[in-house]
């Protein structure tokens, strides 16, 4: 069960990624297919099933945001993903704030990935 829903979380969260760095490309570039609608649904869809199987890996390794501090930069570190990805592909109306934002994204994802790896609060930068 533990390999199952760790497998699937690594899946989700490169689906996740790959994803968002097609649209934010498909957004400076002005692509209009960006804006269809199951192209704005599908990422709810796959980060809803990304987080739900980190919550369920929480229980199995029975680490705890606020109780284990590597856990609780990477709940920090979803939600600093997020809000760099809407301001990315929402809120940022020129290319160079849009390319910003998204560089923000991403590093802030390669590093909230170092943290799950390394089981430390620093991650990459232990
Ligand atoms: C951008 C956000 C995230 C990324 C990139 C990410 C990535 C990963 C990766 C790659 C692994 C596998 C590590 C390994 O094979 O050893 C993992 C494991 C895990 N993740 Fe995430 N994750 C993220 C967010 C979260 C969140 C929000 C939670 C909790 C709600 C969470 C809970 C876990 C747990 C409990 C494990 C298993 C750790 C273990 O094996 O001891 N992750 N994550």
């Amino acid at each position: 069960m533990y390999i199952a829903l760790k497998h699937t979380h690594t899946l989700l969260a490169v689906i996740s990624i790959s994803g968002f760095l097609i649209r934010a490309l498909g957004h400076m570039a002005g692509a209009a297919w960006v804006q269809r609608k199951p192209v704005r649904i599908l990422p709810h869809v796959v980060d809803t099933l990304f987080l739900a199987a980190g919550i369920a890996l929480l229980f199995q390794v029975q680490q705890y945001p606020f109780v284990n501090d590597w856990v609780t930069v990477k709940v920090i570190g979803l939600i600093a993903y997020i809000v760099f990805g809407v301001m990315a592909l929402r809120v940022a109306k020129t290319t160079p704030l849009k390319a910003v934002w998204t560089l923000a994204a991403l590093g802030t994802f390669v590093f909230v990935a170092s943290v799950a790896y390394s089981k430390q609060a620093a991650g990459l930068f232990a």
